[in-house]
Protein backbone atom coordinates (compact mmCIF):
# COMPACT_ATOMS: atom_id res chain seq x y z
CA UNK A 1 0.00 0.00 0.00
CA UNK A 2 2.87 2.08 0.74
CA UNK A 3 4.38 1.72 -2.46
CA UNK A 4 0.86 2.14 -4.33
CA UNK A 5 0.70 5.67 -2.88
CA UNK A 6 4.46 6.80 -3.14
CA UNK A 7 4.07 5.63 -6.67
CA UNK A 8 0.53 7.81 -6.98
CA UNK A 9 2.32 10.96 -5.34
CA UNK A 10 4.89 10.78 -7.92
CA UNK A 11 2.86 10.93 -10.82
CA UNK A 12 1.39 13.63 -9.43
CA UNK A 13 4.20 15.35 -8.37
CA UNK A 14 3.35 15.92 -4.70
CA UNK A 15 6.24 14.03 -3.21
CA UNK A 16 8.27 17.24 -2.50
CA UNK A 17 9.66 17.90 0.80
CA UNK A 18 11.34 21.46 1.81
CA UNK A 19 12.86 24.18 -0.90
CA UNK A 20 15.68 25.33 0.39
CA UNK A 21 17.40 26.27 -3.66
CA UNK A 22 13.97 28.49 -4.09
CA UNK A 23 12.96 27.68 -7.01
CA UNK A 24 9.43 26.90 -8.69
CA UNK A 25 8.85 23.56 -9.40
CA UNK A 26 6.86 25.80 -12.05
CA UNK A 27 10.66 26.21 -13.52
CA UNK A 28 11.71 24.93 -16.82
CA UNK A 29 15.20 24.11 -17.84
CA UNK A 30 15.64 27.51 -19.75
CA UNK A 31 14.14 29.60 -16.49
CA UNK A 32 16.70 28.03 -14.65
CA UNK A 33 19.68 29.21 -16.56
CA UNK A 34 18.03 32.62 -16.93
CA UNK A 35 18.00 32.79 -12.93
CA UNK A 36 21.17 31.31 -12.34
CA UNK A 37 23.73 31.78 -15.82
CA UNK A 38 26.03 28.81 -15.83
CA UNK A 39 28.59 30.64 -18.49
CA UNK A 40 32.44 29.66 -17.97
CA UNK A 41 31.13 26.35 -16.63
CA UNK A 42 31.98 23.00 -17.65
CA UNK A 43 29.79 20.18 -17.44
CA UNK A 44 29.65 17.07 -18.81
CA UNK A 45 26.06 15.03 -19.45
CA UNK A 46 26.01 11.10 -20.41
CA UNK A 47 23.06 10.25 -22.92
CA UNK A 48 22.48 13.78 -24.23
CA UNK A 49 21.62 12.81 -27.85
CA UNK A 50 17.60 12.67 -27.06
CA UNK A 51 14.90 13.34 -24.29
CA UNK A 52 15.78 14.77 -20.52
CA UNK A 53 19.65 14.57 -21.08
CA UNK A 54 19.36 16.48 -24.40
CA UNK A 55 17.30 19.46 -23.26
CA UNK A 56 19.78 19.46 -19.98
CA UNK A 57 22.34 20.10 -22.20
CA UNK A 58 20.10 22.82 -24.20
CA UNK A 59 20.02 24.73 -21.72
CA UNK A 60 23.36 24.84 -20.07
CA UNK A 61 24.82 25.65 -23.41
CA UNK A 62 22.76 28.55 -24.31
CA UNK A 63 23.73 29.95 -21.48
CA UNK A 64 27.22 29.80 -22.03
CA UNK A 65 28.67 26.84 -20.34
CA UNK A 66 30.46 24.33 -22.24
CA UNK A 67 29.20 21.38 -23.27
CA UNK A 68 31.10 18.05 -22.87
CA UNK A 69 28.20 14.94 -24.22
CA UNK A 70 29.20 11.49 -23.64
CA UNK A 71 26.99 9.40 -25.88
CA UNK A 72 27.38 6.24 -27.16
CA UNK A 73 26.63 7.25 -31.22
CA UNK A 74 28.85 9.90 -32.39
CA UNK A 75 26.72 10.39 -35.32
CA UNK A 76 23.77 11.71 -32.54
CA UNK A 77 26.15 13.81 -31.00
CA UNK A 78 27.45 15.27 -34.50
CA UNK A 79 23.50 15.53 -34.88
CA UNK A 80 23.20 17.26 -31.93
CA UNK A 81 25.93 19.80 -32.14
CA UNK A 82 24.94 20.86 -35.08
CA UNK A 83 21.33 21.97 -33.80
CA UNK A 84 22.78 23.75 -30.57
CA UNK A 85 25.22 25.73 -32.97
CA UNK A 86 22.47 26.35 -35.18
CA UNK A 87 19.88 27.56 -32.32
CA UNK A 88 22.02 29.45 -30.29
CA UNK A 89 24.89 31.05 -32.32
CA UNK A 90 25.07 33.46 -29.13
CA UNK A 91 26.38 31.34 -27.07
CA UNK A 92 30.31 31.66 -25.83
CA UNK A 93 29.99 28.62 -24.63
CA UNK A 94 31.95 25.47 -26.48
CA UNK A 95 30.68 21.59 -27.51
CA UNK A 96 32.85 18.66 -27.11
CA UNK A 97 32.17 14.84 -27.76
CA UNK A 98 32.92 11.73 -26.14
CA UNK A 99 32.21 8.46 -27.65
CA UNK A 100 30.56 6.32 -24.44
CA UNK A 101 28.88 3.28 -24.21
CA UNK A 102 28.04 2.33 -20.47
CA UNK A 103 27.11 -1.21 -21.58
CA UNK A 104 30.58 -2.40 -21.99
CA UNK A 105 33.38 -2.03 -18.89
CA UNK A 106 36.44 -1.49 -21.33
CA UNK A 107 34.59 0.66 -23.58
CA UNK A 108 33.98 3.03 -20.14
CA UNK A 109 37.48 2.61 -19.94
CA UNK A 110 38.14 3.27 -22.98
CA UNK A 111 35.76 6.76 -22.80
CA UNK A 112 38.26 7.51 -19.45
CA UNK A 113 41.74 7.53 -21.44
CA UNK A 114 40.00 9.64 -24.53
CA UNK A 115 39.41 12.21 -22.12
CA UNK A 116 42.02 11.86 -20.30
CA UNK A 117 43.83 13.01 -23.71
CA UNK A 118 41.22 15.50 -23.96
CA UNK A 119 43.07 17.66 -21.20
CA UNK A 120 39.85 19.10 -19.53
CA UNK A 121 38.70 19.72 -16.43
CA UNK A 122 34.78 19.53 -15.27
CA UNK A 123 32.93 21.29 -12.86
CA UNK A 124 29.67 19.30 -13.02
CA UNK A 125 29.20 15.66 -14.32
CA UNK A 126 25.63 14.97 -14.86
CA UNK A 127 24.73 11.11 -14.99
CA UNK A 128 21.65 10.97 -17.51
CA UNK A 129 22.31 7.99 -19.73
CA UNK A 130 19.73 5.71 -18.83
CA UNK A 131 17.55 2.94 -20.11
CA UNK A 132 14.33 1.04 -19.73
CA UNK A 133 13.50 -2.23 -21.85
CA UNK A 134 10.67 -4.31 -22.02
CA UNK A 135 13.11 -7.58 -23.50
CA UNK A 136 15.94 -9.44 -21.76
CA UNK A 137 19.13 -7.94 -22.53
CA UNK A 138 22.69 -8.53 -21.43
CA UNK A 139 25.64 -6.48 -21.52
CA UNK A 140 29.13 -7.33 -22.86
CA UNK A 141 29.99 -8.16 -19.53
CA UNK A 142 27.26 -10.54 -18.93
CA UNK A 143 25.08 -8.30 -16.42
CA UNK A 144 21.43 -7.84 -16.74
CA UNK A 145 20.88 -4.69 -18.78
CA UNK A 146 19.36 -2.58 -16.64
CA UNK A 147 21.82 -3.39 -13.82
CA UNK A 148 24.99 -3.17 -16.26
CA UNK A 149 24.01 0.71 -17.54
CA UNK A 150 21.95 2.56 -15.48
CA UNK A 151 24.01 1.39 -12.36
CA UNK A 152 27.45 -0.75 -12.55
CA UNK A 153 28.49 1.11 -16.05
CA UNK A 154 26.95 4.80 -14.33
CA UNK A 155 29.08 3.56 -11.24
CA UNK A 156 32.43 3.18 -12.85
CA UNK A 157 32.24 5.68 -15.22
CA UNK A 158 31.21 8.50 -11.73
CA UNK A 159 34.55 6.75 -10.16
CA UNK A 160 36.61 6.95 -13.05
CA UNK A 161 35.57 10.89 -13.76
CA UNK A 162 36.48 11.92 -10.52
CA UNK A 163 40.01 12.56 -10.92
CA UNK A 164 38.34 15.17 -13.52
CA UNK A 165 36.33 16.87 -11.53
CA UNK A 166 37.27 19.99 -9.86
CA UNK A 167 37.28 20.89 -6.12
CA UNK A 168 33.93 22.21 -5.52
CA UNK A 169 32.44 20.02 -8.30
CA UNK A 170 28.80 18.31 -8.54
CA UNK A 171 28.01 15.05 -9.41
CA UNK A 172 24.26 15.01 -10.45
CA UNK A 173 22.91 11.46 -10.88
CA UNK A 174 19.59 10.88 -12.54
CA UNK A 175 17.26 8.05 -11.04
CA UNK A 176 13.51 7.99 -10.57
CA UNK A 177 11.29 7.80 -8.17
CA UNK A 178 10.32 4.19 -9.55
CA UNK A 179 12.82 3.10 -7.45
CA UNK A 180 9.69 2.51 -5.63
CA UNK A 181 9.49 -0.86 -7.64
CA UNK A 182 12.84 -1.74 -6.88
CA UNK A 183 14.93 -4.66 -4.56
CA UNK A 184 19.07 -5.21 -4.18
CA UNK A 185 19.25 -8.60 -5.58
CA UNK A 186 16.15 -8.77 -7.97
CA UNK A 187 17.20 -10.29 -11.64
CA UNK A 188 14.61 -12.08 -13.17
CA UNK A 189 14.53 -13.28 -16.96
CA UNK A 190 12.38 -11.79 -18.89
CA UNK A 191 10.43 -14.39 -20.87
CA UNK A 192 10.69 -13.66 -24.79
CA UNK A 193 8.19 -16.89 -25.77
CA UNK A 194 5.46 -16.31 -27.69
CA UNK A 195 1.83 -16.66 -26.02
CA UNK A 196 -1.15 -17.02 -28.04
CA UNK A 197 -3.87 -13.87 -28.64
CA UNK A 198 -5.93 -14.26 -25.61
CA UNK A 199 -2.73 -14.57 -23.47
CA UNK A 200 -0.73 -11.64 -24.32
CA UNK A 201 -2.72 -9.02 -22.37
CA UNK A 202 -1.54 -11.41 -18.82
CA UNK A 203 1.73 -12.04 -20.70
CA UNK A 204 2.63 -8.15 -20.97
CA UNK A 205 1.66 -7.23 -17.97
CA UNK A 206 4.01 -9.76 -16.07
CA UNK A 207 6.93 -8.65 -19.04
CA UNK A 208 6.15 -4.71 -17.40
CA UNK A 209 6.32 -6.07 -14.59
CA UNK A 210 9.38 -7.69 -14.12
CA UNK A 211 10.85 -4.28 -16.43
CA UNK A 212 9.77 -2.50 -13.84
CA UNK A 213 11.22 -4.14 -11.37
CA UNK A 214 15.01 -4.38 -12.88
CA UNK A 215 14.63 -0.39 -13.75
CA UNK A 216 13.18 0.27 -10.66
CA UNK A 217 16.38 -1.86 -9.20
CA UNK A 218 19.01 -0.63 -10.68
CA UNK A 219 17.60 3.48 -9.46
CA UNK A 220 17.64 2.10 -6.18
CA UNK A 221 21.34 1.05 -6.19
CA UNK A 222 21.92 4.69 -7.84
CA UNK A 223 20.11 6.34 -4.71
CA UNK A 224 22.33 3.98 -2.79
CA UNK A 225 25.33 5.37 -4.40
CA UNK A 226 24.72 8.64 -4.07
CA UNK A 227 24.71 9.01 -0.37
CA UNK A 228 27.26 6.17 0.23
CA UNK A 229 29.47 7.93 -2.61
CA UNK A 230 29.32 10.84 -0.80
CA UNK A 231 29.89 9.90 2.69
CA UNK A 232 33.23 8.75 0.82
CA UNK A 233 33.73 11.91 -0.57
CA UNK A 234 33.69 13.53 2.48
CA UNK A 235 35.38 10.77 4.57
CA UNK A 236 38.68 11.27 1.74
CA UNK A 237 38.62 14.73 2.19
CA UNK A 238 41.08 15.53 -1.07
CA UNK A 239 38.42 17.61 -2.63
CA UNK A 240 35.14 18.61 -1.93
CA UNK A 241 32.87 17.05 -4.44
CA UNK A 242 28.81 17.41 -3.59
CA UNK A 243 26.95 14.41 -5.12
CA UNK A 244 23.01 14.48 -5.93
CA UNK A 245 20.48 12.24 -7.28
CA UNK A 246 17.36 13.25 -8.60
CA UNK A 247 13.98 12.27 -10.14
CA UNK A 248 12.84 14.41 -13.29
CA UNK A 249 9.11 13.16 -13.51
CA UNK A 250 7.20 11.77 -15.93
CA UNK A 251 8.58 12.81 -19.05
CA UNK A 252 7.07 11.71 -22.77
CA UNK A 253 10.75 10.31 -23.70
CA UNK A 254 11.81 7.18 -25.93
CA UNK A 255 12.94 5.82 -22.74
CA UNK A 256 10.87 3.18 -22.45
CA UNK A 257 12.23 0.66 -25.21
CA UNK A 258 9.27 -1.29 -27.17
CA UNK A 259 11.62 -2.79 -30.21
CA UNK A 260 10.90 -6.49 -29.33
CA UNK A 261 7.18 -5.92 -28.77
CA UNK A 262 4.45 -7.36 -31.49
CA UNK A 263 1.91 -5.08 -32.97
CA UNK A 264 -0.95 -6.80 -30.20
CA UNK A 265 1.69 -6.00 -26.96
CA UNK A 266 2.65 -2.42 -28.29
CA UNK A 267 -1.53 -1.75 -28.37
CA UNK A 268 -1.14 -2.35 -24.71
CA UNK A 269 1.23 0.13 -23.91
CA UNK A 270 -0.55 3.37 -25.48
CA UNK A 271 -2.88 3.63 -22.20
CA UNK A 272 0.14 4.02 -20.39
CA UNK A 273 1.74 5.99 -22.87
CA UNK A 274 -1.07 8.79 -23.02
CA UNK A 275 -1.17 8.81 -18.92
CA UNK A 276 2.29 10.16 -18.75
CA UNK A 277 1.49 12.15 -20.82
CA UNK A 278 -1.44 13.20 -19.24
CA UNK A 279 0.09 13.38 -15.93
CA UNK A 280 3.36 13.78 -16.40
CA UNK A 281 6.26 16.74 -16.76
CA UNK A 282 7.28 18.23 -19.74
CA UNK A 283 10.67 17.63 -20.69
CA UNK A 284 11.18 21.04 -20.54
CA UNK A 285 10.10 21.28 -16.91
CA UNK A 286 11.31 17.59 -16.32
CA UNK A 287 14.91 19.01 -16.93
CA UNK A 288 15.14 21.91 -14.96
CA UNK A 289 15.94 19.62 -11.72
CA UNK A 290 19.14 18.92 -13.66
CA UNK A 291 19.89 22.10 -14.58
CA UNK A 292 19.14 23.46 -11.02
CA UNK A 293 21.82 21.16 -9.29
CA UNK A 294 24.58 21.97 -12.03
CA UNK A 295 24.11 25.61 -11.90
CA UNK A 296 22.57 26.64 -8.62
CA UNK A 297 25.40 28.98 -6.54
CA UNK A 298 24.37 26.95 -3.35
CA UNK A 299 25.18 23.86 -4.35
CA UNK A 300 28.97 23.32 -3.00
CA UNK A 301 28.97 25.41 0.23
CA UNK A 302 26.44 23.91 1.77
CA UNK A 303 26.32 20.61 3.59
CA UNK A 304 22.59 20.63 3.38
CA UNK A 305 22.34 19.66 -0.33
CA UNK A 306 24.88 16.58 -0.28
CA UNK A 307 23.57 13.44 -0.94
CA UNK A 308 20.44 14.49 -1.47
CA UNK A 309 17.53 13.27 -3.63
CA UNK A 310 15.37 15.98 -5.92
CA UNK A 311 12.80 16.12 -7.56
CA UNK A 312 10.72 19.22 -8.99
CA UNK A 313 13.24 21.67 -8.15
CA UNK A 314 12.98 20.50 -4.53
CA UNK A 315 14.34 17.93 -1.71
CA UNK A 316 12.12 15.49 -2.29
CA UNK A 317 11.37 12.41 0.29
CA UNK A 318 12.04 8.89 -1.35
CA UNK A 319 10.42 5.41 -0.70
CA UNK A 320 12.98 3.67 1.05
CA UNK A 321 13.64 6.83 4.05
CA UNK A 322 14.83 3.75 5.78
CA UNK A 323 17.86 3.94 4.21
CA UNK A 324 19.91 1.42 5.74
CA UNK A 325 24.23 2.56 5.53
CA UNK A 326 25.22 -0.62 5.93
CA UNK A 327 23.52 -2.07 2.87
CA UNK A 328 25.41 1.29 1.00
CA UNK A 329 28.50 0.03 2.01
CA UNK A 330 27.99 -3.39 1.21
CA UNK A 331 26.73 -2.61 -2.16
CA UNK A 332 29.44 0.38 -2.59
CA UNK A 333 31.83 -2.21 -1.89
CA UNK A 334 30.58 -5.59 -3.74
CA UNK A 335 30.24 -3.08 -7.28
CA UNK A 336 33.81 -2.13 -6.41
CA UNK A 337 34.80 -5.41 -6.46
CA UNK A 338 32.99 -6.32 -9.64
CA UNK A 339 34.24 -3.41 -11.59
CA UNK A 340 37.26 -3.28 -9.76
CA UNK A 341 40.14 -4.35 -12.33
CA UNK A 342 38.53 -1.34 -14.58
CA UNK A 343 39.58 1.19 -11.66
CA UNK A 344 42.67 -0.81 -11.59
CA UNK A 345 41.93 -1.79 -8.03
CA UNK A 346 44.42 -4.92 -6.98
CA UNK A 347 42.05 -8.04 -6.79
CA UNK A 348 40.10 -8.51 -3.19
CA UNK A 349 37.42 -11.02 -2.56
CA UNK A 350 35.32 -9.38 -0.13
CA UNK A 351 33.61 -11.09 2.54
CA UNK A 352 30.86 -8.54 3.33
CA UNK A 353 27.61 -9.02 5.18
CA UNK A 354 25.78 -8.83 2.44
CA UNK A 355 28.18 -10.81 0.31
CA UNK A 356 27.21 -11.53 -4.01
CA UNK A 357 23.91 -11.51 -3.34
CA UNK A 358 23.38 -7.74 -3.83
CA UNK A 359 24.35 -7.38 -7.14
CA UNK A 360 23.05 -11.32 -8.58
N1 LIG B 1 11.36 9.61 -19.20
C1 LIG B 1 10.96 9.52 -17.95
O1 LIG B 1 9.77 9.60 -17.63
C2 LIG B 1 11.98 9.36 -16.85
C3 LIG B 1 11.55 9.31 -15.52
C4 LIG B 1 12.49 9.16 -14.50
C5 LIG B 1 13.84 9.06 -14.81
N2 LIG B 1 14.24 9.09 -16.11
C6 LIG B 1 15.69 8.96 -16.37
O2 LIG B 1 16.12 10.06 -17.17
C7 LIG B 1 17.29 9.67 -17.89
C8 LIG B 1 17.15 10.09 -19.33
O3 LIG B 1 16.13 9.33 -19.92
P1 LIG B 1 15.16 9.88 -21.06
O4 LIG B 1 13.79 9.73 -20.55
O5 LIG B 1 15.62 11.19 -21.56
O6 LIG B 1 15.35 8.75 -22.17
P2 LIG B 1 16.06 8.76 -23.59
O7 LIG B 1 15.56 9.90 -24.40
O8 LIG B 1 15.91 7.39 -24.12
O9 LIG B 1 17.59 9.05 -23.26
C9 LIG B 1 18.45 8.06 -22.80
C10 LIG B 1 19.87 8.43 -23.21
O10 LIG B 1 20.73 7.43 -22.68
C11 LIG B 1 21.57 6.99 -23.74
N3 LIG B 1 22.01 5.61 -23.59
C12 LIG B 1 21.25 4.48 -23.64
N4 LIG B 1 22.04 3.41 -23.51
C13 LIG B 1 23.30 3.85 -23.38
C14 LIG B 1 24.55 3.23 -23.24
N5 LIG B 1 24.68 1.90 -23.22
N6 LIG B 1 25.65 3.99 -23.14
C15 LIG B 1 25.57 5.34 -23.17
N7 LIG B 1 24.42 6.00 -23.32
C16 LIG B 1 23.30 5.25 -23.43
C17 LIG B 1 20.73 7.13 -24.99
O11 LIG B 1 21.58 7.13 -26.12
P3 LIG B 1 21.04 6.69 -27.59
O12 LIG B 1 20.35 7.91 -28.12
O13 LIG B 1 22.29 6.34 -28.32
O14 LIG B 1 20.11 5.54 -27.38
C18 LIG B 1 20.04 8.45 -24.74
O15 LIG B 1 20.85 9.53 -25.10
C19 LIG B 1 17.43 8.15 -17.69
O16 LIG B 1 18.40 7.89 -16.73
C20 LIG B 1 16.05 7.74 -17.17
O17 LIG B 1 16.13 6.58 -16.38
C21 LIG B 1 13.36 9.24 -17.14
Amino acid sequence: MRRFIYFFETINRTQMGNNPLGVSKKHDAFDVVREYPVEGFTIMITGCTSGHGKVVARALYQSGATIIMACRSPWKMRKVEQELLEWYPQSTGQIKMLTLDLASFQLIRDARDAFAEMGLRIDVLINNAGVWKMSRYMTVDGYEYHKGVNYLGTYLFTRLMEEFINDQGRIVIVASSFHVGGTLGYDRVLDPRPVPFLLKLPNFIKRFVVSFRLYGTSKLALRYFTEEYQRRLLRNGKKHITVMSLHPGMMDTPILDLDELDRTEKFFTYPGQWLGLLLGRGVTKGASTATLLAAHPYIGRDELYEGQYFSSNHIAHWFRDDLDPGVARALYDDTERVVGQWLNLPKVTLVFGFGDNILV
